[in-house]
């Protein structure tokens, strides 16, 4: 599999790159290296991480030693919300490229809307504008936003947000949010894209796996495909990024082997009739550093 065979996505700053990415929330450190070194090896050229995920070294570790030219990956980074605000913006941008130990980076985004400190939330978007502008970020945008958060956002902001990174899964289609980013041309990018959140924290909303939904299941069987690829498939053939993570190479491989069949108009409409409107993470407009004292160490 060679990055010219992906669906490619086109950012409405003109940037282009694979919708397909990988995943490293939650991945430790010590598998980080190993996971992304076979994701780049397998044809992955979106490698998506972030400050609080406590792994960007090693992200930046690993594409060094793959040998493959910078120019040819693309780098997605978030700032964390305790980073927000004036003077420490800039400072956790900093940390995140030397963390990663590149110069630019292709996405920057705001991890979290952190609603409750929005003041703090705008003046870290204007840092990375201002990042932008110099050249150290290609495109950037948000996190975890509602397209109330945005519109606060666009009254303060000069640039519309090149990416909103969402839960969505078909258990959770965000479709508010989605609709929104059409309207605005905000590219939907999904996080836990296969409904892993369901799985490694449930919801109590009973079996919540989605890759064990018979509506997922019986177009696995149709298809010759895994569920897991056809949730994948699903979101790229109704346009949207994903980034499925795993620390499993046979897994990792299979993510990415879904180039070569499309769903059905019917189809997509009976995955995205699956909503419950649940989210399993956390709910963004509840989210502040009172909430949620994680705090990322930039020395
Ligand atoms: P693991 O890292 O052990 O493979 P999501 O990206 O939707 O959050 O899903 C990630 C979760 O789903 C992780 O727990 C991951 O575990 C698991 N996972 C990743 N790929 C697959 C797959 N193809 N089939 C089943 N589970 C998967």
């Amino acid at each position: 599999m060679t990055t010219t065979e992906q669906t490619l996505v086109t950012l409405n700053n003109g940037v282009q790159m694979p919708a397909l990415g990988f995943g490293v929330f939650q991945t430790a450190p010590e598998d980080t290296i190993a996971a992304v070194a076979t994701a780049l090896g397998d044809g992955y050229r979106l490698i998506d991480t972030a400050a609080a995920y406590g792994n960007e070294g090693e992200v930046g570790e690993a594409m060094r030693r793959s040998g493959i030219d910078r120019s040819e990956i693309y780098i997605e980074t978030k700032l964390w919300i305790s980073d927000y605000g004036s003077g420490k913006a800039q400072a956790g941008f900093d940390a995140s490229l030397r963390r990663l130990g590149v110069d630019y980076v292709d996405v920057y985004l705001l991890h979290q809307p952190a609603p409750a400190d929005f003041e703090d939330t705008i003046t870290a978007y204007q840092v990375a504008e201002k990042m932008l502008q110099a050249g150290k970020a290609r495109a950037i945008g948000v996190s975890n936003f509602s397209p109330d958060h945005i519109q606060r956002l666009m009254e303060a902001a000069s640039v519309v947000p090149a990416v909103n990174q969402v839960e969505l899964h078909p258990y959770f289609t965000n479709a508010t949010v989605q609709a929104a980013g059409q309207t605005l041309g905000i590219l939907t990018q999904a996080w836990s894209p296969i409904g892993g959140i369901h799985r490694y924290r449930p919801a109590g909303a009973g079996d919540a796996d989605v890759l064990k939904n018979p509506v997922i299941t019986d177009l696995a069987a149709k298809y010759g495909k895994t569920p897991a690829q056809v949730v994948l498939r699903w979101h790229l053939d109704e346009g949207r990024s994903a980034l499925p993570k795993s620390v499993i190479p046979s897994r990792i491989a299979q993510n990415i082997d879904v180039f070569d069949f499309t769903l059905e108009p019917g189809e997509l409409m009976a995955i995205d009739a699956l909503d419950t409107g649940l989210r399993g993470g956390p709910d963004p407009e509840l989210l502040s550093t009172r909430t949620f004292p994680k705090t990322v160490d930039n020395s």
